[in-house]
């Protein structure tokens, strides 16, 4: 069974670089548990590159008992009447940090909502209760590289180290690497994902909410765009974001949304 689905994504302002990025279209092709994928993504301001990552096992978060179980989720707040479940994945970059994304698990662990979090290593050296935190509440942990790096402008030697020296940290620390990478300004080497075995994770809503830091500009973006099979991308560094998302959960279940891990967004 083959499915089709295209993903705009934007021109992204991250942290203090500018991420680009660009459309996506996912071609996927589930079989058993692969699945191919077509990623057209900018590798400079005018131009476009697609590349093809076959035959990529796609695995599913790891639950234990006292993590998010999505399954429930439907029952801590009513769902108009007539609205089908439709899937979206709230995704966080350049985490952990010290003090919000404590925040933001509290907040889905109350909610029962799981996520995907794209760990800077620089990051996880310094916080690694929490990257641990993160994986035993059952939230997707995936790749954003060492030093927040465009990984297109380095020599392919230092790209490699980036990514697997923060997998291996990864490893360290949960018993587990990851399948998926973000990678920063959405700008991506089909090389490594080969070489590397990684599945690229871009997004088709992007909140801007790191340069904005409103509250309400974020909510308003996400519950306006926001259908099936969006990746929202939002980072676990500020305050207003944690805000956004105590917000955003309770009114996109209304519009009959139910929240997954990005890995099921792609298998879906
Ligand atoms: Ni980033």
């Amino acid at each position: 069974m083959r499915r089709w689905r295209s993903v705009l994504t934007a021109l992204i302002l991250c942290g203090a670089c500018v991420e680009l990025s660009g459309k996506r279209l996912l071609k996927r092709d589930i079989d058993g548990r692969t699945a191919t994928i077509l990623l057209t993504t900018a590798t400079s301001e005018n131009t476009w590159t697609t590349f093809e990552a076959e035959s990529r096992s796609i695995g599913s978060a790891t639950n234990s008992t006292d993590t998010v179980d999505p399954h429930a989720q439907e029952s801590s707040t009513e769902i108009s009447a007539g609205t089908e479940t439709k899937r979206i994945a709230l995704t966080f970059d350049d985490g952990p940090h010290p003090v919000c994304t404590p925040l933001i698990l509290e907040v889905l662990v109350r909610e029962n909502v799981p996520a995907t979090f794209f760990l800077l290593g620089e990051n996880v050296e310094l916080y690694g209760d929490i990257v641990k935190e993160i994986a035993a509440r059952g939230h997707l942990i995936g790749n954003h590289t060492w030093h927040h790096v465009q990984i297109t402008t380095l020599p392919l030697e230092e790209a490699r180290a980036e990514i697997l020296e923060t997998s291996e940290l990864f490893e360290e620390l949960t018993g587990q690497g990851t399948e998926y990478v973000r990678p920063p300004f959405g700008t991506w080497n089909p090389d490594l994902e080969d070489e590397l075995d990684l599945i690229p994770v871009m997004w088709s809503i992007d909140t801007l909410d790191w340069t904005t830091e409103n509250v309400d500009r974020i909510v308003e973006q996400v519950t306006e765009e926001a259908s099936e099979n969006d990746i929202i991308l939002m980072h676990d560094s500020y305050e207003s974001t944690v805000q956004a998302v105590e917000r955003i959960i309770p009114l996109l279940r209304a519009e009959g949304f139910e929240f997954v891990t990005v890995d099921q967004v792609i298998m879906d």
